[in-house]
């Protein structure tokens, strides 16, 4: 979808569809919708009456001119304005236009509240995310697509403003799409391979670069946890680093920020000899949505000017049984040489993070970590479908966090690193294991990874529960949701 800017009035604007929003209460159509109205014989007041349109969010209707659709979209009460309402609305108002055959689609800078730089941002995110769809293993492709949305903000000062919003929200969306689509791949199309080289594509952008390693030169590193997932796979492990280096020097007597993002990249989890389910397992091929978000991220950082040196991290493997996989009760030793009892060879994610955290620490010296990983079903069951858990070793990295994640729209709870459960993860035999009780177990996840965390500032997200769903979102259609990339661009542009 090819996103641009036009600063003209409404009515003047050429396209298949015209996207216009209402709030509740403007029984009397605002001036600007009066001209559209006029221009269009009455037509699209005929409608609202019919349909007693009241501006509910969520609501949406549309009429017929002689030359185009004009969907109607509510925007609820003004006073409750916020960057959420305006992206469900521009996805449904845009899913709307499509399904009725328009394939460009003019949609005005809904509502009047917040800057138009952000509204403009919050209808090109609803407007990509809400039509995206994934068909690449369908022989029937979808007729139905929008190929152009037409931005318009008649007033040229705000019309820039706008400008700017929009393709912050158009980067933000692709960023997120480019996430699904590797979260949606199948696992027998999507091996550590594959990441790796959807990696290395990224370092064709500027200020990227990418470095791959194989898995004898993390067996030389050390990485013997994560190295101890992926010996019971037929495919290489890979731990991919891509770094972004922001153009230009620091502010004078300024220190540039580092931050370091590690992605679980678990490409399958079967589960290993603790084998999985069925249907505990159907879903498992989206065991890397916190690697796919970091390289969405990454891609976007460029574009966004974003000020701030970022380095991605992602030891991708899979997790799969076999005669030479990790047992339960073997011992791993990560990087920092901490030894690991394997309690349960399911809990493979903190394994590989482990090794991750420790090359954070040893080789890029970060200001901060955060890492992103569809840890525990644990989280699932506590926070539900539609929420990440937040854990941390530094309260101001949360706190900054949590209100990226408001500003984005994506659902993040802080649950706390409770001392006392350490003493769940102690081994007879090694220095630490990697399963607790089943109570508290995304805690427990979280006191695990806290270890190889170290003194660095670290978040971590477990984004079991929203990465995925089982129906139609008002963002995403059933399946990878890309979350967490829109929070981390959010809280890396700031
Ligand atoms: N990838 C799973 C976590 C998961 C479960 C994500 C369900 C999404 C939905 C993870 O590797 C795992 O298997 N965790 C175990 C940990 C347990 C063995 C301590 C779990 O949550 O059951
Ligand atoms: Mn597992
Ligand atoms: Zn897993």
């Amino acid at each position: 979808m090819k996103v641009e800017i036009v600063a003209k009035r409404l009515e003047e604007v050429t396209a298949d569809a015209l996207v216009v929003g209402l709030y509740t209460g403007e029984t009397k159509l605002p001036e600007r919708l009066a001209r559209v109205d006029r221009a269009a014989q009455g037509q699209l007041k005929r409608v609202l009456d019919l349909e007693r349109f009241t501006g509910k969010a969520g609501q949406i209707t549309h009429a017929h001119t002689d030359s185009r659709r004009i969907v109607v979209a509510g925007l609820g009460p003004r006073a409750e304005t916020t960057s959420e309402v305006l992206r469900r609305a521009a996805a449904a108002a845009v899913r709307r236009a499509r399904d009725l055959g328009a394939r460009t689609v003019a949609a005005e800078v809904l509502g009047d509240r917040m800057t138009a730089r952000q509204r403009a941002q919050a209808v090109v995110e609803g407007a990509i995310l809400g039509t995206y769809y994934f068909d690449r293993y369908k022989k029937e492709k979808p007729d139905k697509t929008i190929s152009e949305l037409r931005i318009v903000e008649p007033d040229a000062r705000r019309a820039r403003e706008a400008g700017d919003g929009a393709r912050r929200g158009e980067s933000f969306a692709l960023a997120t799409s480019f996430a699904r689509d590797l979260i949606n791949a199948p696992a027998n199309d999507l091996h550590p391979t594959d990441l790796a080289r959807a990696a290395t594509e990224l370092a064709k952008e500027p200020r990227l670069e990418v470095k791959v390693f194989e898995k004898a030169e993390c067996k030389k590193m050390g990485m013997g946890a994560f190295l101890g997932v992926a010996a019971g796979s037929e495919q290489p492990p890979k731990f991919i680093h891509v770094t972004y280096q922001p153009s230009g020097r620091p502010p004078a007597g300024r220190k540039r920020k580092k931050v370091v993002l590690i992605g679980k990249g678990i490409t399958f989890d079967s589960g290993g000899l603790d084998l999985k389910p069925p249907d505990g397992m159907l879903r498992m091929k989206y065991d890397m949505a916190g690697a796919a978000a970091v390289l969405g991220i990454m891609r976007a950082l460029p574009a966004l000017k974003a000020s701030v040196e970022v380095h991605g991290l992602i030891a991708a493997t899979e997790n799969m049984p076999s005669g030479s996989a990790v047992r339960p009760g073997d011992v791993l030793r990560a990087m920092n040489g901490t030894t690991i009892e394997i309690g349960n060879t399911d809990a493979e994610g903190r394994l590989t993070l482990a090794d991750g955290l420790c090359y954070a620490n040893t080789n890029i010296q970060p200001d901060e970590i955060i890492d992103m990983a569809t840890l525990t079903g644990a989280c699932v069951i506590a926070l539900g479908q539609l929420c990440s858990g937040l854990m941390t070793n530094n309260q101001a990295l949360a706190n900054r966090l949590l209100k990226a994640a408001d500003a984005a729209g994506e659902r993040l709870w802080q649950l706390p690193l409770i001392d006392e459960y350490r003493e769940n993860l102690k081994s007879e035999v090694a220095d630490i294991n990697n399963v607790g009780p089943r109570g508290g177990g995304a805690i427990t996840a979280g006191l695990f990874l806290k270890e190889f965390a170290g003194k660095t500032p670290w978040a971590h997200l477990d984004i079991a529960g929203p990465a995925f769903s089982e129906k139609d979102l008002p963002l995403a259609p059933k399946g990878a949701t890309g979350y967490a990339v829109r929070t981390i661009l959010t809280y890396l542009g700031d």
